[in-house]
Parts: structure tokens; C-alpha cells; sequence
């Protein structure tokens, strides 16, 4: 056996901050319409128009912050066409995605509404592409202002009285690209101009977060640190798992040989690189870590599933989709320093997608399942794991088999995260708990796996994909024998 874990039970490497757990919906196919919003007149069980059975899914798996309204679609989205009484909102072309009439009925109530419900932090994305800085300071003042203002009347005459609480607001979004393709040096400045109006009112207090990088431009992240990070709480970065090509063709999401799993696999374990390489360049202007890395958009990106709107990125989601999400959650832990927040790209019926719908149906895709294992991460204290893995090996390339992280919560309960990559080997584990002692300890477990490379529920068999017990870990004098089967997903709890 070559595999073998050590974790530290007593070594803590700081807090994984729950908002690492983070979600993304855009105005884009069917996330907001018909995924979350179906209107109060729907006869989809919904509360205020907001689909239940979504709500309730959501719920389950403890949302702490949700990313709205974009994407590109934010630096289109002018906020004041999404207020006021719902049937004289503005129409407008979603010129973005599938060039469909945006009718504007899930606005800024609506989203808060959401958030409310879900008990998540709302964290809204402003439009600096072909937004005034005058329009996106009065959001703000419309969202958040106490007292006697225009946009503060204005909101308490649209029914709301009291301003919403809003921690996280987001000056621009991939200013590299659709929102505006800007060069750094230009987006820095308008950064530093938009941000100034950003305002706190009373008590609340914003954390501003600025356009970052695409995947590798690791010069974006100099010019902005240099030029502007003394006034900014986060800087995003977005990175995309596509085992193709973006333009060429990205691959499928169920139909695909044993190479474009491995290439996945590959290309999810890059995030690794860019996390340390980004902060490395972050660590130069901050060296107190003051600024969080905020990966607001990540996930599979695959070509559309046959049939649909190529405008609409809706793709199926199996267990290779699992193995990508429990990978990058055992990254963003072990860099918890300095990743503050990611936002998975998206949260229903786009991307790699939690929940998809059809009419009034609902499924659970394996991504959702893998978010429901690991909550118990959220906001536990990291632990110093040391490992040494076998290898996967395909076509004389080699990754490590199998990823680890570890945490320990507020109750003293240890939960230890794995991630079985290859898709014909199992693992054999040797796992020692220093600081604890696995002798006398209560072992229990989760498990994720499949019989094939691209398992996946439908609405036919909603359940195909789902977790189990986990039965492979025994305790043999102060460790833990571990069989993880070929690609799967394992979370454990001692105690
Ligand atoms: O998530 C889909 C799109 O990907 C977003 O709108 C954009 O920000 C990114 O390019």
C-alpha cells in the first residue's frame, strides 16, 4: 500500500470559511426563470413566486451566499427596470444568452426575497460595462439607506420599508471580457472611481469585491493589487473545468471516453496552481491576507445537452461532475487562508448545476450531493494533513489518485473529505489520526459513487446517483483502514 494520511487532529490551519460553499444564478436559460422564479400565479408550489421545492432543496444543503444577477448579464442589467409593480417592468433582449425577452420580473426584491428565504448572504454583482457610476451608487442607497432619500422612498414605495442588510457587492464582472474588455490598467482606475460610491449607510457595511482574473492572466492581478488593492476587501477570479477545447468544443457531459475523464480531472486539479500562483502575487501587496480570493464563478463546462439552446448552457451533471466539486472543495480548504468565498457556476438548469427542472419536476444532480457531504465543513477549523498518494495513470500522464482535506468543528467532530479519481481502481488507505487516536473512536461515513463513468439521475431515475453509508473505513488499533472504491467521494466523521 502506498497510500498514507496523517491528520493532525490538534494542528489547525485556520477557518474554512463557509462562504466557500457559495452559489451563482444568473439571468441566463432556465437559473432564474423556471429554476427558482416560476411567479406567484404558477401553479409550481411557490411562495411569493419562488419555486418550494427548489427552496427546500437549497435549504438542505445550507446556502451561505448567492451571486446575482451575472455574469455578462450584470454589466447589462440596469437595476431600476426590475422595480415597481411587476407588470410595467421594461422588457429588455437577454443579448447574452439566447437573445430572449428578459421581462424583468425577478428583480431586486425578488433576489433579497430569496436570500431571505434561504437565509444566505446576498451578494449582487454591479454594472460597470454600461452602467453610470451614478446608477450603481443609487442601488446601494436604494438597498440599504434608513433614512429620508430618493431611492430610499422610492423602495418603501415599492412595499419594502426597511433596508436590506447587503455585505458583499461586486464592482464589475470579467471587465477582461464581456464586462467592458477592458485592460487592467484601465479597469484599476475605473475600479477605484466606481468603488468610492459604493457607500455604507448606518451599520452596514460592504465588502467590495473587484473584477479579477481570467483562469491564468496572472499580470490582471498584479496591475489591480498594485493600483488599487488598499481599497478593495476581495478580488475575484474565475476558472472553468472544460476537458476540450472552449471554442473548438468543450466535450460532453455524458458522452465521453476514458481521455476527457482523466482530462477533467486534470484540468479541476489546475485550480490548485492558480489559487497558489494568484496569491503568491496577492501575498506581495498583502501580506496580511486582508483581501479575500473570491472564486465567483467555477465548475464543468461542457457543450449544451443535444437539443437545446446553445444560449442556455444547460448540460447534464454525473458522477465525473461529483469528483470535479469534491476536488475543488479539498483545494479552496487547504488554501483557506486566502480563498474567502467561491460561488459554484450554477445553481440550477445551467453549468455544473445542483438541482435541474423540468415543468414542475425537480432533480438532485451528484454536484448536489457532494455540496450536502461536505457541509460540514463550513466554518470548521482546517487541519494539517500530510499524505503521500498512489497515481493515476492514463496514457503515460499521472495525477495523485486520490485528495484529501480534514476539519474539525465547533463540537470537536473531525470530518475528513476524499476524492477517489480514478474511474477503475479502488484505494487502499492507511489513515492515522495524531492528536485523537482512532482507538475507542466513533467512525461513520458518506459515500458517492457509480458503476460508470457518467451516472447521473434523470427525471425518470432521479435517484441513479445518490449517497450512501460509507462501510469501508475500520479502525485497527489507533488508525483507520480505508477502501475507497474507484471514483468516488467520501466524507467521515470520528468522534
Ligand atoms: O457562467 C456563465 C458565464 O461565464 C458568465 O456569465 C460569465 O461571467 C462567464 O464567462
Amino acid at each position: 500500500m502506498n497510500n498514507v494520511v496523517i491528520v493532525n487532529a490538534d494542528i489547525r490551519k485556520g477557518t474554512i470559511n463557509k462562504n466557500i460553499y457559495g452559489h451563482f444564478s444568473e439571468h441566463l436559460g432556465r437559473c432564474i426563470y423556471e429554476g427558482i422564479w416560476v411567479g406567484e400565479d404558477s401553479p409550481i408550489p411557490n411562495t411569493k413566486g419562488i419555486r418550494n421545492d427548489v427552496l427546500q432543496a437549497l435549504k438542505q444543503i445550507k446556502v451561505p451566499v448567492l451571486r446575482w444577477p451575472g455574469g455578462c448579464f450584470a454589466d447589462e442589467y440596469h437595476w431600476k427596470d426590475g422595480v415597481g409593480p411587476r407588470e410595467s417592468r421594461k422588457r429588455m433582449v437577454n443579448t447574452h444568452w439566447g437573445g430572449v425577452v428578459e421581462n424583468n420580473h425577478f428583480g431586486t426584491h425578488e433576489f433579497l426575497l430569496l436570500c431571505e428565504l434561504l437565509e444566505c448572504e446576498p451578494y449582487i454583482c454591479g454594472n460597470v460595462g454600461s452602467g453610470t457610476v451614478q446608477e450603481m451608487s443609487e442601488w446601494v442607497e436604494y438597498m440599504t439607506f434608513d433614512g429620508e432619500s430618493p431611492m430610499a422612498n422610492w423602495r418603501r414605495e415599492n412595499g419594502r420599508e426597511e433596508p436590506w442588510k447587503l455585505k458583499y457587492f461586486g464592482v464589475g464582472n470579467e471587465n477582461w471580457g464581456c464586462g467592458g474588455n477592458m485592460r487592467p490598467e484601465y479597469y484599476a482606475d475605473l475600479y477605484r472611481r466606481y468603488q468610492t460610491y459604493v457607500r455604507n449607510y448606518g451599520d452596514n457595511k460592504i465588502y467590495k469585491i473587484a473584477g479579477g482574473a481570467n483562469v491564468d492572466d496572472y499580470n490582471w492581478t498584479e496591475v489591480l493589487m498594485k493600483n488599487a488593492g488598499w481599497l478593495m476587501d476581495g478580488l475575484s477570479l474565475h476558472y472553468y473545468t472544460i476537458p476540450g477545447d472552449f471554442w473548438l468544443g468543450k466535450g460532453s457531459a455524458l458522452d465521453f471516453p476514458e481521455d476527457e475523464w482523466f482530462m477533467t480531472m486534470k484540468k479541476a486539479l489546475h485550480m490548485d496552481e492558480l489559487i497558489r500562483k494568484h496569491s503568491t502575487i496577492m501575498d506581495k501587496y498583502d501580506p496580511d491576507k486582508r483581501v479575500g480570493m473570491i472564486i465567483d464563478e467555477w465548475g464543468t463546462w461542457f457543450d449544451v445537452e443535444p437539443g437545446t439552446n446553445p444560449g442556455f448552457l444547460y448540460q447534464q451533471n454525473a458522477i465525473r461532475d461529483a469528483l470535479v466539486a469534491g476536488l475543488h472543495f479539498n483545494i479552496f480548504h487547504n488554501h483557506c487562508d486566502r480563498v474567502q468565498m467561491t460561488n459554484i457556476a450554477q445553481t440550477v438548469n445551467v453549468l455544473q448545476a445542483m438541482i435541474l427542472t423540468e415543468g414542475e419536476k425537480m432533480i438532485l444532480t451528484p454536484t448536489y450531493h457532494v455540496f450536502d457531504m461536505y457541509k460540514v465543513h463550513q466554518d470548521a477549523e482546517l487541519l494539517a494533513v500530510d499524505s503521500t498518494f498512489g497515481e493515476y495513470e492514463y496514457n503515460g500522464e499521472k495525477l495523485p489518485q486520490v485528495t484529501v482535506s480534514a476539519s474539525r468543528d465547533a463540537a470537536g467532530k473531525v470530518h475528513i473529505s476524499l476524492c477517489n479519481i480514478d474511474h477503475l481502481q479502488d484505494a487502499e488507505l492507511d489513515l492515522e489520526l495524531r492528536g485523537l487516536g482512532a482507538a475507542g473512536a466513533k467512525v461513520s461515513g458518506t459515500i458517492l459513487t457509480a458503476d460508470k463513468m457518467n451516472a447521473h439521475n434523470t427525471f425518470e431515475q432521479p435517484e441513479a446517483v445518490k449517497p450512501v453509508e460509507f462501510t469501508g473505513a475500520a479502525v485497527q488499533g489507533n488508525k483507520l483502514a480505508i477502501k475507497l472504491p474507484a471514483m468516488s467521494v467520501v466524507t467521515i466523521a470520528v468522534e
